[in-house]
């Protein structure tokens, strides 16, 4: 099926005008002026300067032409790409050449360039573990680092905006694109996505937090109306976005698909106007994303300023003809369209790539792999470890490598933010041929790493197909490694149990050999009805283009296990806020609603400690090859601020990385839930080292909104500040006397 069936969107290719017409319709202007008279291209003038000036220069159809977009790939007969956009491309706005604005070359996503489906000239680059990897590191240098290369690679592939930066929090953990995003945590999420943007826009380039907000799940995602009260969207998903515009000041933002308490995202007052811009006072530019446009003048009165690809996925090109007449009728002003194309202008300016056009030109990919191996090996998760059967000793010599294709390669997840693999797909015939597939597996065989780092041993493999002799071969081994994959995609969601009888392969393996570790490669978490049987799990998520070094490197202990879990590990569907998935994919036009106030800010950890459920795995567990002992926790308040203290050392034979996690929670209550994560910090030890850990928390996480005030309100009272290994776990406490505190709504810097 390709894209536009899934989109449900058919209509829209029977309308619109000519796309080349309306793309050259800016170079046909006046000839370019001198460099004196555009005053806007002078670098030394601050962006908002740059933009109003470059407004006052344009004509009404030059602001028209770059407040729309076009789809940069051919959708079978249906659609054919704009000339002037790269194949197999996102997107493309035409750029003004009278004024010196360049086009606007748009590109997926979090992982790497991206290639859209359709398309035979497939373009091979560089891919990062999924964002739910990434965010497992709970290392932002290892985040922005990945983010810095993907960038490159964009801008070496002559595309200057990014649509990465994936924030929407895991409230529901069947949601198919759970791995493009950083988890269920506001802060984790705000700092690990906001250091990824970072790096990308490092390259001079825009990159677009996406997606904007609430998009939970998949599962009816053009319809759905996401159910929530202004307080808890604000302590949740709202507030992870604005912890990651504040940290990245990302040059633009992606309205989501669904609606959110009745309105289109992308035509959403509350969440375009008030919040994001008024609020949080965001200059840059709203695009939409791919067909989630449903009015002119209302989604423009409400803050759209970008429609993205509208005439492959919307139903009218809103933007355009419809909108020409809303600007007769009086529906839409002067100014808006002004404010539009001023926004849009600012964040390319902001971006630095005026000065510093994109070219396609060569890229590194010997130093990119050495770029998303160490963002990969960070990201693996050691969940269980029973008497040390991890790392593999070099003493092993039978080892079994059973299933998930680790013959040949490693899996990612599928739809718009698919990077095409260097060296081609390791495996092919499996999942869906189109869009959301082609399935794909990176050519990074974890059984030829292991092979090269355990050269003494006998490693067998079988691909798992056949249970009895899988068992056959587990028995007749010391070790086993079981690989385990589970697709995950855009379009749709997944159960959380594991296809294709990988439950009943592995429980026969383990029954056979309890020296069994099972690797898992998904993207998010599943069921582990085998737990009990198996002597380690190892969640390796999508782990990108050198996904199989990463693995074997983290199994023989080349490196510390160090990846801590960004979302819960559910031990069954009951635990969940809510048990069915709402919606039908089967009626992907039946509007229906999501009702999130059932956990309202109480997402993941957050629900199952209010609840008192005890998860499968929880949000921040991980173990390492080496122990840590915490000491010394200290909190105190100093000008209103909160500082946290405390020693770390490596009580263990081995160097390793610990990520200590301050936990709080008020005495009195009043809180989403229990406790919230404060403050976090990945470290690196040397057996017998120690060091001093000083963090100081964000004063918003101590606070609620505060309707009447429209701010934060920070109670006066004893605060518990827990210091762990993980949000169920206490290596130490203590309580600390905090004052009360209002803070302002809009952005600020702790
Ligand atoms: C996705 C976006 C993506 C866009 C462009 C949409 O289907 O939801 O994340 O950026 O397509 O490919």
């Amino acid at each position: 099926m390709n894209r536009q069936t899934w989109r449900g969107l058919a209509l829209a290719l029977m309308l619109g005008a000519s796309v080349s017409a309306m793309a050259s319709c800016a170079q046909a202007q006046a000839p370019a002026a001198t460099p004196a008279a555009r005053p806007w291209l002078d670098p030394k003038l601050d962006a908002d300067t740059r933009a109003d000036l470059a407004v006052k220069a344009m004509t009404q159809d030059e602001k028209l032409t770059i407040i729309f977009g076009f789809f940069g790939a051919d959708m079978g007969t249906k659609y054919k790409r704009v000339a002037d956009a790269l194949p197999g491309s996102a997107g493309y706005v035409p750029g003004i050449e009278r004024l010196g604005i360049p086009a606007q070359f748009q590109t997926d996503a979090g992982v790497g360039v991206a290639t859209q489906g359709g398309e035979p000239k497939k373009r091979e680059r560089t891919s990062l573990p999924s964002g739910m990897a990434t965010t497992a590191t709970w290392n932002p240098e290892l985040a922005q680092a990945g983010g810095a290369m993907i960038g490159s690679e964009a801008r070496d592939s002559g595309f200057n905006v990014m649509l990465a930066g994936g924030i929407n929090l895991v409230r529901e953990p069947r949601n198919g694109r759970n791995f493009e995003y950083g988890g269920e945590d506001p802060w984790l999420a705000g700092k690990m996505v906001g250091a990824q943007i970072k790096g990308i826009q490092s390259n001079a380039i825009v990159s677009t937090i996406k997606h904007y907000a609430l998009n939970g799940q998949e599962t009816g995602r053009f319809v759905l109306d996401a159910k929530i009260g202004e307080a808890d969207a604000r302590t949740s998903d709202l507030l992870a976005f604005q912890f990651a515009i504040e940290d990245s000041d990302p040059h633009s933002v992606m309205c989501s698909y669904n609606r959110v308490n009745g309105d289109y995202a992308c035509e959403n007052q509350f969440l375009l106007n008030t919040v994001l811009k008024q609020d949080w006072g965001y200059k840059n530019y709203v695009m939409s994303d791919w067909g989630a446009v449903h009015s002119g003048a209302k989604a423009i009165n409400a803050g759209l300023d970008q429609e993205s690809a509208g005439e492959a996925f919307d139903k009218q090109t809103f933007f355009r003809g419809p909108l020409k007449d809303a600007l007769a009728k009086g529906e839409v002003s002067q100014a808006r369209i002004d404010d539009m194309a001023r926004r849009i202008l600012r964040g390319l300016f902001a971006s630095g790539v005026v000065e510093r056009p994109v070219k396609i030109t060569t890229i590194d990919y010997a130093a990119h792999a050495k770029v998303t191996r160490a963002d990969a090996e960070e990201g693996v998760v050691l969940l269980k470890n029973d008497k040390g059967l991890l790392p593999l000793l070099a003493s092993a010599k039978k080892i079994a490598v059973i299933g998930g294709h680790a013959d040949v390669g490693v899996l990612s997840g599928g739809g718009s933010s698919q990077v095409y693999p260097i060296g081609g797909r390791a495996v092919t015939g499996e999942g869906p041929a189109s869009w959301p597939g082609p399935m794909i597996y990176f050519p990074s065989s974890p059984l030829k790493a292991l092979k090269a780092r355990l050269p003494g041993a006998d490693i067998r493999f079988n691909d798992g197909t056949d249970k009895a002799a899988a068992a056959k071969l587990a028995a007749d081994s010391d070790v086993v490694l079981v690989f385990a994959t589970q697709w995950n995609g855009e379009s749709f969601d997944s159960p959380l149990t594991l296809e294709n009888n990988q439950d009943a392969l592995i429980d026969a393996v383990a029954t056979a050999n309890a020296k069994t570790v099972v690797v898992l490669e998904t993207g998010g978490p599943v069921l582990m009805p085998w737990l009990s049987k198996v002597g380690g799990v190892v969640e390796a998520w999508y782990p990108g283009s050198e996904g199989g070094e990463a693995i074997a490197r983290v199994l023989t202990g080349e490196v510390d296990a160090s990846g801590r879990l960004p979302v819960t590990f559910p031990a069954a569907l009951g635990q969940l806020p809510r048990p069915t998935l709402d919606g039908d994919p089967k009626k992907p036009d039946d509007l229906f609603a999501v009702d999130y106030s059932i956990e309202g800010a109480a997402v993941g950890y957050k629900w199952f400690d209010k609840e008192g459920h005890q998860p499968l795995f929880a949000f921040g567990h991980g173990l390492s090859y080496t122990t840590f002992a915490y000491d010394n926790l200290k909190a105190e308040t100093k000008d209103g601020a909160l500082t946290i203290s405390f020693d770390v050392k490596n009580t263990g034979k081995r160097t390793g990385k610990a990520v200590p996690q301050v936990y709080v929670l008020p005495k009195s209550g009043g809180w989403e839930a229990p406790q919230r994560l404060a403050a976090f910090k990945k470290v690196e030890l040397a057996p017998g080292a120690t060091t001093k850990v000083s963090l100081t928390v964000d004063p918003r996480l101590l606070a609620t909104w505060n309707a009447q005030a429209h701010g934060w309100s920070v109670a006066a009272g004893d605060y518990t500040v827990i210091l762990g290994a993980s949000s169920r776990d206490t290596a130490a406490k203590t309580d600390v006397a905090v004052a009360a505190r209002t803070l302002p709504v809009g952005l600020m810097k702790p």
